[in-house]
Formats: C-alpha cells, structure tokens, sequence
C-alpha cells in the first residue's frame, strides 16, 4: 500500500509517501517568521499558499499518480488550529477526489511510531521534546501512556523564548546548542521536578534575568545542563519503573547533541539502550504522518472524511491497536 501523509500542525508543512518497507518521497517547506515566533495565522497562510504544490511535487517525488495513492493521512492535532485546519481540509478534499480513505494522525504519536520504524527500537521508554511538547512516555495497555510531562512550556518553546532575549532568530534551539559548546561555567537555575512532571519557565526567567551580569554562552551551557538533567531524571526513572531496556528520543530538540549524550550515558550504566532516528525523521515531517496512518489503517481503524481536528489531542487519548 502506498500512504500520503500531511503534516502542518505548526512551522512545517511537510509531506510525505511511504509504503510498508521505505519512503517513498518527502517535500517539506517549512513556515520561517520574519520576527518573533510562530504566528498562527501567518503560519496558516503559509501551508495553504504551499499545500496543493507540495503535495504535486511528493506525488511526482514517488513516480506515482495520484490514483496509485491508496490513503491520506493527515496530523489531526495536537497543534495550531488555523494550521490544522489548512491541512484537515487539503486532506478531506484529497481524499474525495481520489475516493481513497483517510486516516487522522495524532502527532505525538507518529513521532514514536515513525522513531521505532526507522531504528528497529521496540518497546521504548520515549522522551519526545519538542517545541511544544515534551513527555516521557511508553506502550501500556493498548496505550501511550504519559508517565511525565511538562508542567507550562515545552524544552523548545522555552529554548527558542530565551534565544529571543539575545535577538537570535526562531529557532533558537540550535543556536543555544552551538553558544552552549563554548560555555564552561555552571549558573544555578531552578531544577524543577515534582514527581514525574517538570517545568521549565521558571528556569527561563532566571536565565533572563541574569542576561546582563553572565556571558550568554554560559548561560546557553547552564540552561542545557539543568533543563536536560531534569529530563534525563524523569526518563530514567521511567526506565528504572518499567523494567524496558531501551529509550527513544524523538521531536526537533532530540537533534541536540548534549542532551543525546546525557541520555546515551544514563542508558548504558542501565544496561539499556538509546535509539535515535535519523535527522530527517526527528523534526515534525509528512513520512511520519503517512507511516503512522498506513499502521492504523492496517490495523482496521476507519474515519470519514468529515474527521475533526483536535487541537489538544493527547497521545494517551488513542487507543493503540496496531501493536
Ligand atoms: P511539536 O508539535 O511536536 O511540538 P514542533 O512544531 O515544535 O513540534 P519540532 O520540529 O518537533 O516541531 O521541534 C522544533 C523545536 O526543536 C524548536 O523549538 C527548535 O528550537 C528545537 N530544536 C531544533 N534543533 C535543536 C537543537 N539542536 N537543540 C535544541 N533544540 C533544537
Ligand atoms: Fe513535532
């Protein structure tokens, strides 16, 4: 079976065409803002200009034609609403016009899922980080279920936040990453942990309010090596409670290579193992929304066209039928 999957719940419209055993083809035209963050609608607008091209272009990518697609899938949520909306609707008409089935993705979800196809990985604890979202979480009862998150911002909104206050451009993950690499002082910032679950913001604003008396390549490395301590605690205790001998890190700030190997360490003197998927597959991208819909659809899940978006769509809410 051939899947064409959209992704759009934020900064990049991407899509992707897989079949069971490879990616087919993969065109992602990603939403950069002139100043600031994200903006909703402009990153709305953004998608709709782009969405029937770039699906054209994957389409001719995989050397198929249109009526050799046998499923559309689309990211349902969590995410933007005027973003999802943009992609819901390309998806919905697809899908008419092709008379193929389509399939509502929970975005979370494919991150993990398109992680375990593309490393081998199988029962994991994940830690996916992203901008909006960070979790740790694991396959239980027919469920991904949340052992912890994140109590106010995910690690890359809080990341792309401080970058803001030194006027880098979004995103700013990257470039705390490289300003971290040549810091070599630790400032004490608020580490917060209650139970399973953790914050962020407060360490930002400490950080932001010390901009003036520290060099900020100091601060990049304390923010690094606090926030990715908290993250790496939870996720080892998660490890330590499951009794799993593997971990998955996925979303955009698993790219970081710190917090790559703060995880790899704490796995090894576990006797686990850290798997992390290739770059392509870490930031929000279509493959993944395709992979994971071909899995469902599989699995006997069927939807309508008139599927709904689902802003906060939680990943735990899914029943998880194809494992
Ligand atoms: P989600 O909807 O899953 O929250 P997203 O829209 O935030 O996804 P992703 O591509 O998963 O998109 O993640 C983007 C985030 O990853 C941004 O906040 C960006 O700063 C961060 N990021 C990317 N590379 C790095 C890096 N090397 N170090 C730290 N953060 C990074
Ligand atoms: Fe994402």
């Amino acid at each position: 079976m051939k899947a064409l999957g959209i992704e759009g719940t934020a900064w990049n419209l991407s899509i992707g065409v897989v079949d069971e055993n490879k990616v087919l083809s993969h065109v992602s035209t990603p939403y950069q803002p002139k100043s600031g963050g994200i903006h909703p609608r402009e990153a709305s607008q953004h998608h709709a200009d782009n969405i029937a091209n770039s699906i054209e272009i994957a389409i001719d990518k995989a050397d198929l034609n249109p009526s050799e697609i046998d499923l559309i899938s689309f990211s349902q949520g969590p995410g933007m609403g005027q973003c999802l909306r943009v992609v819901a609707t390309a998806a919905r008409t697809l899908s008419l016009s092709l008379n193929k089935p389509i399939i509502g993705v929970n975005h979370c979800i494919a991150h993990i899922e398109v992680g375990r196809w593309n490393t081998g990985c199988e029962d994991p604890v994940v830690l996916y980080v992203s901008g909006a979202n960070s979790q740790v979480l694991a396959y239980r009862g027919n469920r991904y279920r949340v052992f912890g998150e994140t109590l106010d911002i995910g690690i890359g909104n809080a990341l792309d936040k401080f970058a803001r206050k030194l006027d880098i451009p979004h995103p700013g993950g990257p470039e705390i990453e490289k300003l971290a690499k040549k810091g070599n002082k630790l400032i004490k910032l608020p580490y917060t942990v209650k139970g399973m679950d953790f914050s962020f913001s407060g360490l930002i604003t400490s950080a932001e309010n010390q901009i003036n008396k520290n060099k900020k390549t100091n601060l990049a490395y304390s923010i690094q090596e606090t926030s990715f301590a908290m993250l790496t605690e939870v996720t080892e205790r998660a490890l330590a409670h499951l009794e799993k001998n593997e971990v998955l890190l996925c979303g955009g700030v698993a790219h970081n290579q710190r917090l790559t190997k703060m995880l790899e360490t704490m796995a090894n003197e576990r006797d686990s193992k850290l798997y992390k998927p290739k770059p392509e597959f870490l930031s929000d991208n279509g493959a993944m929304i395709a992979h994971t819909g071909l899995k469902m659809y599989k699995a006997g899940v069927k939807h309508t066209p008139k599927i709904k978006i689902k802003p906060d769509y939680r990943p735990d809410s899914v029943e998880v039928n194809w494992r």
